[in-house]
């Protein structure tokens, strides 16, 4: 695991994107995974500014959302499908066809999820899955739990989560009980991972992620196991991780 520790949410944005963009350069055909939330809005301004340079293009790429409200329409504002249409989408040269956003329908949310797995695997897998992590160490919405889940699966939403997603909503009650998301399965399958983390917020939980005990109930800890992930944060929230010792 690898950490970069920038000085704001800036250069964070800025050296994600950097690393997003080598992967794509390095890849043809590059299949990436997104996250939504606040933590990569300025990573997605990045990308966008140097496709509109004519620097990057996401001609040739395929996209695998992580996670969906169940029941959220995707032309609702509150859905993650319009998020990555306004922040993303919208404004580069990727194929929609090749864009993939978990599905919103409650019903026959088994087969979605099965069918989400299968598109990913058709699609020769990730190459590079951008994650940001919950206060309560969630990734994707996989949740704190007692085991690591597998395939991508419907799940019931924290209270902790509800309260920290309800700033997007008019009120708490409507934020929805239950999403689809990603596995850990599937984040763990692929083959570099890049955790993005700003604020003081977070700071306890990087900590507790990355140089704690790897348990479910610390969801993200789990990626301490994966064999290429880079960890960019800003000073705030690197804040709690304890500089290693190098004897002389
Ligand atoms: C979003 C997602 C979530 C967020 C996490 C952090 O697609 O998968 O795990 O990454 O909730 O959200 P922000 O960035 O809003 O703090």
């Amino acid at each position: 695991m690898q950490f970069v520790v920038t000085q704001n949410y800036e250069e964070m944005s800025k050296e994600a994107a950097r690393l997003v963009e080598s992967v794509m350069c390095a890849t043809p055909f590059c299949v990436l995974g997104l996250a939504t939330g606040s933590t990569p809005l300025g990573m997605y301004e990045a990308l966008v500014h140097d496709v509109c340079t004519g620097a990057l293009s996401f001609a040739n790429v395929t996209t695998f959302n992580l996670d969906e409200y169940c029941g959220v329409a995707p032309t609702s504002a509150q859905s993650y499908r319009y998020y990555m249409n306004e922040h993303l989408f919208d404004l580069v040269d990727v194929d929609m066809a090749r864009t993939h956003v978990p599905s919103s329908s409650c019903d026959a949310a088994e087969d979605a999820c099965v069918a989400y797995d299968a598109a990913i695997e058709r699609a020769g897998g990730i190459d590079l899955q951008v994650l940001g992590i919950g206060n309560n160490g969630h990734i994707g919405f996989n949740e704190p739990s007692d085991s690591f889940s597998v395939g991508t699966h419907v799940v019931k939403l924290s209270e902790s989560t509800i309260q920290a997603n309800s700033r997007l909503f008019n009120c708490v009650d409507d934020v929805p009980r239950r999403a689809i998301t990603m596995g850990i399965g599937n984040i763990m399958k692929a083959r570099q991972v890049l955790v993005l983390a700003n604020g003081a917020g977070k700071a306890g939980i990087v900590a507790r992620a990355f140089t704690g005990r790897v348990i479910p109930q610390v969801p993200a800890s789990v990626l301490q196991l994966h064999p290429c992930v880079t960890v960019v944060l800003d000073t705030e929230a690197a804040s709690e991780l304890v500089p290693v010792k190098v004897d002389d």
